[in-house]
């Protein structure tokens, strides 16, 4: 009898300990043995299920008949189901526990949580079809140019010289659309190492302007820098917050019509840094804002591709101000201009 009780202390240890949910169902269809994680995900509290019998429980039908199937017929059966009222994603796995006679004592019923596996799976394949297409469109059009060159379009020089600059645009399309896949999956996979060191945003700042000096004067935008004395410098990799500046003074520069407006801002805010573009240019509506910085997200397709876009520029400032420790923001009104900005640590 003591060894009895002893074992049975082990068992309810052995399934105290377990991640998965697990139920122990008798030939009656009545609960024998649950652990913890089976009673959050039926939804009751502690000790509510042993004693109860399988049809008492709020138990998915599916998984009522699994069990039933298992204590007639003895053979194991698995499924992979979400359970109501929860969105999560379980493999569950119901086995026969038999006695010596091989006839069926008992079923066990493990549920195994893997919403996170399935999420990411769908996530990748997304993504998979995304930069294919992305891929295919300026192949597409590169193809398309090439065999209206071949078919005798070659003889006319003026229009050879036409196609073959739209087929170098569209490679060029191809190689930032790379080169924007690389850098996003190198800044992911933590391969590079952040160089951290003090810097001087406001020079940074500077430096990007300078290099963006001729996409704004053929705009004939105004660009104002606004910053106070003695801005404490931040901590960050200088290539990385270069990518960072870069982009948002390119959105703000692409996004607004000639004669438009930029003012970029650097303020303090306790330990951190703040940068702020602030355009007047088409703006973005309120349903597409929490999207902007998703990979491959783009409010006006053609637009974007008609400026070379690839909808890769904000996901790219997410990871890099994030892995700094900072945050992203972004405050919109149609036809009024966008806000865009970005928090650094101060040193
Ligand atoms: N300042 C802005 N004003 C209006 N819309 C913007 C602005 N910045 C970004 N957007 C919108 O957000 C989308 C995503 O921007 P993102 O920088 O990621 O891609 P992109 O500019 O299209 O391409 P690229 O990869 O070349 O940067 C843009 O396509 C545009 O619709
Ligand atoms: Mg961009």
């Amino acid at each position: 009898m003591l060894k009895l009780q002893q074992e049975q202390r082990r068992v309810k240890g052995i399934l105290a300990s377990m991640v998965d949910a697990v139920l122990v169902v008798d030939t009656q269809a009545r609960i024998s043995l649950a652990n913890k994680p089976a009673e959050d995900l039926f939804l009751v509290s502690e000790g509510d299920l042993e004693g109860k019998r399988l049809e008492d429980i709020n138990c998915d039908e599916e998984i009522c008949s699994m069990i039933h199937q298992v204590l007639t017929t003895g053979k194991e059966v698995f499924t992979e189901t979400t359970i109501k009222p929860t969105t999560q994603i379980f493999r569950v796995r119901v086995v026969p526990i038999k006695d010596p006679d091989d006839q069926v004592e008992a079923a066990v019923a493990v549920f195994h949580d893997v919403t996170e596996a399935r999420n990411f799976d769908q996530m990748r394949s997304g993504f998979v079809a995304n930069v294919s297409h992305e891929l295919r469109t300026p192949l597409t059009s590169i193809k398309g140019f090439v065999e209206t060159l071949l078919d005798g379009a070659m003889e006319n020089s003026d229009t050879c010289r036409r196609f073959l600059s739209i087929i170098e645009a569209e490679t060029d399309r191809l190689t930032r659309l790379i080169d924007d896949l690389l850098s996003l999956s190198s800044i992911e996979s933590k391969e590079r190492t952040l160089h951290l060191q003090p810097v001087c945003l406001v020079r940074s700042m500077r430096s990007i302007m300078n290099i963006m000096g001729p996409q704004i004067s053929e705009k004939n935008l105004h660009v104002e820098f606004i910053y106070p004395q003695n801005l404490p410098r931040i901590h960050a990799d200088e290539d990385l917050l270069g990518q960072v500046l870069i982009n948002l003074l390119d959105n703000a520069i692409k996004y607004t019509p000639p004669h438009g407006k930029i003012i970029i801002r650097c303020r303090r805010r306790d330990s951190r840094i703040i940068i702020s573009f602030t355009d007047t240019g088409v703006g973005i509506p309120r349903e597409s804002l929490p999207r902007v910085f998703e990979r491959f997200y783009r409010v006006d397709k053609a637009r974007s591709r008609k400026y070379g876009g690839t909808g890769l520029g904000l996901a790219i400032v997410k990871h890099i101000v994030e892995s700094h420790g900072g945050e992203v923001f972004v405050d919109s009104e149609v036809g009024r201009g966008s806000t865009f900005g970005a928090s650094f640590l101060a040193v």
